[in-house]
């Protein structure tokens, strides 16, 4: 299959020039272009670049550290195994300037477990970067030196979240930690650490090529540029797409062959279920915000089938550190199962909405927090396509907690 379904803007970049371009300017020239071009990271949060480089380079340590988070583990993302496959120097050339705008001498590509097969190709692609002077001491004349190394992931969908990839870069289980303190003060071996997506950092190199304005001019007010979805499901053109941030939920049907979806699961698992009656919305930052997962379910499929796969999922995922999503995510698809079975009484769905509730507050991380979306989304908007029982019925084999 071919995975790129457009063209995308990186194919329109001469090797090396963002990069370039970058090291003839001061640090602070850098972070302001970055700050000009408005650019959030694209790993799903969307927290603003050159804030989060700003605090880093401000942050005192005679060591900091670039991560590049390679970790993609959201159900229904490929985006950044396409951007690594093929445009690793982008990602490259971006981590180095995020280098030299912090002050950082060391980067590491943290590499989701499963992308090992394209672990050969990269590394090759850094030791032509050492020998054309990318890396190294005195990149390109400039008083940068920087090296990049590449770590294997842990394998867990939570070692993405950036603190549970620092605690695995250290040779530990992949929890996430408590914060503050943040990254930027004390991440990877307790010094300040930049971790940012792979697009993140392949953008990075884009705008220094082709402006601030440039990257600027596309997308919404508070969602600006160009984004890579990774598009999946009930559709007739899957594949990885760039479109503008704020793109409806229609017209991406329209362009991926998907117009005749029943819903569509913006954000991967941990996002949000979209009925046809809200096509309408739009995918940014003030709306919906993703890391680019998009997930297309045609009229046959069962909205509580949906929610019981992805709370399989986050039932496997959770690291188990905190109550609310340890015991919470076993709960919610116990109770799944319990109104795919018509035997969910009123009083213990009652219970559950309380617990998706406490869950999204309580959790210490984002998957905990974001894992009951799928239960709340099927009530709000699927709730013809189940009954609650009267509290009255006797119990069913399948109770809460047996
Ligand atoms: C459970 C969980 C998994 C995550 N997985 C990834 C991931 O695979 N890749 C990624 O870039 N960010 C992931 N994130 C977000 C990161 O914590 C972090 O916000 C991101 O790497 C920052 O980069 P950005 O600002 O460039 O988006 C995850 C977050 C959570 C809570
Ligand atoms: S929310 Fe879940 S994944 Fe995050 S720290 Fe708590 S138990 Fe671990």
């Amino acid at each position: 299959m071919n995975t790129l379904k457009n063209k995308l803007s990186f194919s329109e970049l001469s090797q090396g020039t963002g990069l370039k371009n970058a090291l003839s300017m001061s640090r602070a020239k850098v972070i302001s272009k970055v700050s000009a071009s408005g650019i959030r990271g694209r790993g799903g949060a969307g927290f603003p670049v050159s804030v989060k480089w700003n605090l880093c380079g401000l942050a005192h340590s005679d060591r900091k550290f670039v991560v590049c988070n390679a970790d993609e583990g959201e159900p229904g993302t490929f985006k950044d195994r396409v951007i690594l496959d093929e445009y690793a120097s982008l990602v490259f050339d971006g981590m180095t300037i995020a280098a030299y705008a912090v002050g950082a001498s060391e980067g590491i590509l943290y590499l989701r477990a499963e992308y090992v097969y394209l672990r050969e190709k990269l590394e090759e692609a850094l030791r032509r970067r050492r020998k054309d002077g990318l890396l190294g001491k005195q990149i390109l004349g400039s008083n940068l030196n920087f090296d990049i190394h590449i770590f294997m992931g842990g394998g867990a969908y939570v070692c993405g979240e950036e603190t549970a990839l620092i605690e695995s870069l250290e040779g530990k289980r992949g929890e996430p930690r408590n914060r503050p303190p943040f990254p930027i003060d004390m991440g990877y071996l307790n010094h300040p650490t930049v971790v940012n997506n792979v697009e993140t950092l392949a953008w990075i190199t884009c705008i220094f090529e082709k402006g601030a304005s440039w990257f600027k001019e596309q997308g919404t007010e508070g969602s600006v540029g160009p984004k890579l979805f990774s598009v999946s499901g009930d559709c007739t053109k899957p594949g990885v797409y760039e479109f503008p941030l704020g793109i409806s939920v229609l017209e991406l049907l329209a362009q991926t062959g998907g117009e005749n979806a029943k819903c569509v699961q913006v954000g991967g698992a941990s996002g949000h279920l979209v009925p046809a009656s809200e096509f309408c919305r739009h995918i940014c930052f003030e709306d919906m915000a993703t890391g680019g997962s998009v997930i297309i379910f045609g009229q046959n499929r069962k909205a509580l089938d949906i929610a019981e796969n992805f709370m399989e999922f986050f039932e496997d995922e959770s690291c188990g550190q905190c109550t609310p999503c340890r015991d919470g995510n076993a709960k919610l698809l116990e109770g799944i199962r319990m109104l795919k079975n018509g035997a969910c009484k009123k009083q213990r769905f009652t219970s559950l909405l309380n617990l998706a509730e406490t869950m999204q507050l309580a959790s210490r991380c984002g998957l905990g927090q974001s894992s009951p979306n799928i239960f709340l989304d099927v009530i709000k908007h699927f709730h013809t396509e189940f009954e609650l029982t009267s509290d009255a019925t006797p119990d069913a084999d399948c109770r809460m907690g047996a």
